[in-house]
């Protein structure tokens, strides 16, 4: 018997009050963010959130991000200092993560038993609305089974999590920034850290920070198994099944090249694509229109689904290099997605 999915609920007044009883009562949603779909619960039940390790198949040392429909609520959670209220300010509702001192009501199955917690003021308009019907802080994960794929729609959460305690999702459309949020550490104001980097640009926090943020590089990228000093940063994570092999350039002689079992991934659409047969094919797909980061990011956790449909035994993807804007963000999770453990 095929295993049972989570239903897709449209954003109704009516489905939305349903799915907010569902977390009062310690279910799970699946729930849209502006960066990925997430698996949300109750933030200060723990037995609600150990439904959320139970369903990713999450090893219960990788904390989980708590979600506010509001700044103002920051103290119920977390002690905010001067520098996480001015960030705030700038940055929500948005794509950045807060991680700060706990506040005691926060079960330690959240935090893994830190003394710190992360938090993130989400941008998309009805995570916040059923935050606020929920009358509850929601703790989230990205909606995907461990390691694999994070999900940017309602059906990637059906599909991923079906046979799971996962009843209900609520669509929110595709993810307009389609990878996670950048978490900051700010545990001590004095000394920022950047945990990883994500769907709000480094130079942005740097901005507003007035200072420069030391580079996060290999030292957070944790072999699996070994003791994780940001915990969740594993070599290995938001992987395909299939093998990912990286460039940092696929040109038309290695496309036409292809062999017939494998996929290739490219950041834009070449200026040639519509006469070239080679690069018009169905399994060369492209990232971007025009090379735009923001649309690089948008469409890569979905197109790197497409092609792990099980029928290719290798992808090829382009890289993108440099350090501004998304890239780092970009480069980051093709490097996971591409690492064997
Ligand atoms: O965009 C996002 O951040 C999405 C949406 C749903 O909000 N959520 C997300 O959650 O990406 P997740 O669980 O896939 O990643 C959360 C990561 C953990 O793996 C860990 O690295 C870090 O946040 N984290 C959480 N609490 C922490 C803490 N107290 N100290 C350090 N890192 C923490
Ligand atoms: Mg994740």
């Amino acid at each position: 018997m095929p295993a049972s999915k989570p239903r897709i609920y449209r954003p109704t007044p009516v489905n939305l009050r349903r799915l907010a009883a569902i977390l009062r009562r310690g279910g799970l949603v699946g729930v849209p963010s502006e960066t990925v779909y997430g698996l949300a619960a109750d933030a200060l039940d723990a037995e609600a959130c150990a439904g959320i390790f139970a369903a990713k198949g999450r090893p219960n040392t990788d904390p989980l991000i708590v979600h506010l429909a509001s700044a103002k609520d920051l103290e119920t959670v977390a002690r905010p200092n001067a520098v996480a209220l001015r960030l705030a300010e700038t940055f929500w509702p948005g794509a950045l993560t807060l991680v700060l001192p706990k506040q005691a009501v926060v079960p330690d199955l959240i935090t893994a038993g830190k003394a710190t917690v992360a938090v993130r003021v989400p941008a998309h308009p009805l995570f916040r609305q059923l935050i606020r019907l929920s009358g509850r802080p929601l703790a989230a994960p990205s909606a995907n089974p461990f390691g694999y794929i994070s999900p940017t729609s309602a059906a990637h959460v059906r599909d991923g999590l079906a046979g799971t305690a996962l009843r209900a999702v609520l669509d929110g459309g595709e993810c307009r920034v389609g990878i996670e949020s950048t978490i900051l550490d700010l545990s001590d104001p004095a000394r920022p850290r950047l945990l990883r980097p994500g769907g709000i640009a480094v130079e942005e926090l740097e901005a507003r920070l007035g200072h420069a943020l030391p580079s996060p590089a290999a030292r957070l990228i944790t072999p699996a198994g070994e003791a994780a000093s940001a915990p969740g940063m594993l070599a290995q994570h938001y992987s395909p099944r299939t093998p990912l092999r990286l460039h940092a350039k696929l040109d038309e002689t290695f496309l036409r090249k292809l062999p017939p079992d494998a996929a290739a991934i490219l950041l834009r659409r070449p200026a040639a694509a519509r006469r070239a047969p080679a690069l018009s094919e169905k399994r060369i797909h492209f990232l971007s229109e025009g090379g735009s980061l923001a649309e690089i990011a948008r469409n890569l956790f979905s197109v790197l689904r497409d092609c792990d449909s099980g029928r290719w035994s290798i992808i090829h993807a382009e890289c993108p290099a440099g350090s501004e804007g998304l890239a780092p963000a970009i480069r980051d999770r093709l490097e996971r997605a591409a690492a064997r453990a």
